[in-house]
């Protein structure tokens, strides 16, 4: 029995994808590749909403962190960052792992970083170069509003970095990295592109590309001006993951013919119908509703049951997969992942078996939950 898999990513494979990445493998230095890898990077653009380079690494999203910073920054270098959560955090630590000053600006768990306190945070740190941000947090189902953070930072600091995290959300939710002037946006293959993990992408401005010049972090496979020189002739530096991008190219097609805008709308519709049915259990959403995720929701386990007795039942008896919390939301909450490949058929079923798995837990499901 196929598993309704409903973690936040790796997410399922739409069956186009899945018989890309069985394709005959080619010549990663021969014209095949060079051929894909363009045609790749067309429409990355189109999705990131940039006419600027994006470069592509093998690795998982959290390479581009470390991308980010070594390529961006030198030892010493202040930054802000304003972490929503475990993922900000992680990559506010990356920078504190290469020797870069970071001043934190905090944020209670559940809610999205403010655009004031930011820029609040910004005036008072004249000499931080750039500032690091999620769009969305996968650990608390948070999406922050990253055209109004982007304004509020830019209105203080013109010229300042703004480095942003969109591993699970980019493609799924609106970005626009050069309207809204992101100077680095990272994702990763295994979120909504549809794709199994192995592929960073990593969207690079020009401001980026001009820090990049007089940044000094040693780097080596990180290195962006590799990456770009190599693209110039059609290859990667090192050898790339050839079936991920066979797999990203049948996804990127599948993604072009939907239409942008009409995948943003479908991921609404799936996070509205999420959230409805567990408002419909008398469940506590984590987020604030104001501010919650349009590509994974957080929800509080109800008293007397713990997560991991609600995860096992789902995967046991429902065939159904979905995530508990981390860090110190670890056995509080579990997360239901609907981005990438997935429609309201799958969500409706993973709602119904978590329905039942409460009932069979000791839950008191109220009548009529089923709305
Ligand atoms: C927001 C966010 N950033 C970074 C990462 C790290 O990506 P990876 O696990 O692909 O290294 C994740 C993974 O879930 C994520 O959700």
């Amino acid at each position: 029995m196929q598993q309704n898999l409903r973690i936040p990513g790796p997410t399922p494979i739409p069956p186009q994808v899945a018989e890309a990445l069985t394709r005959p493998m080619i010549n990663h230095r021969g014209p095949e590749f060079a051929e894909l890898l363009g045609r790749v990077t067309d429409q990355l653009q189109h999705f990131f909403q940039t006419s600027q380079s994006i470069l592509t690494f093998p690795s998982s999203g959290s390479g581009g962190w470390e991308a980010t910073v070594v390529n961006l920054f030198s030892p010493g270098d202040t930054v802000l960052s304003a972490p929503i959560g475990v993922f900000g955090e992680r990559f506010a630590s990356v920078a504190e792992t290469f020797g870069l000053q970071v001043t934190r600006v905090p944020t209670e768990w559940g809610q999205a970083a403010d655009p004031e306190r930011v820029a609040e945070a910004l005036r008072a740190l004249p000499e931080a170069k750039g500032v690091f941000l999620t769009q969305n947090e996968t650990s608390t189902g948070v999406m922050n509003d990253i055209h109004a953070l982007a304004k509020a930072i830019r209105a203080v600091r013109p010229d300042i970095l703004i480095c942003l995290d969109a591993v699970s959300s980019l493609s799924c939710v609106d970005l626009q990295m050069d309207a809204w002037d992101i100077d680095v946006v990272l994702t990763g293959s295994q979120k909504g592109w549809m794709v199994p993990p192995g592929l960073a992408m990593i969207g690079v401005s020009e401001r980026a590309w001009a820090a990049h010049k007089n940044a000094t972090l040693p780097r080596f496979y990180w290195d962006f001006t590799k990456v770009a020189k190599t693209a110039e002739k059609g290859q990667t530096p090192y050898t790339p993951p050839v079936n991920i991008f066979f797999g990203l190219d049948a996804s990127l097609q599948m993604m072009r013919a939907e239409g942008r805008e009409a995948i943003f709308a479908r991921h609404q519709r799936c996070a509205d119908l999420t959230r409805q049915r567990a408002r419909a259990l008398r469940l506590e959403l984590f987020a604030n509703p104001a501010v919650a995720s349009n590509t994974v929701t957080a929800i509080r386990t109800p008293a007397g049951i713990g997560a991991k007795a609600i995860t096992s039942a789902m995967r046991e008896h429902e065939a159904t997969v979905i995530a508990g919390g981390q860090g110190r939301l670890e056995g509080q909450i579990i997360r239901i992942g609907h981005l990438g490949y997935v429609h309201e058929p799958e969500m409706i079923a993973c709602m119904d078996a978590l329905e039942r798995q409460l009932k069979a837990l000791g839950y008191a499901v109220p009548a009529a939950a089923n709305v």
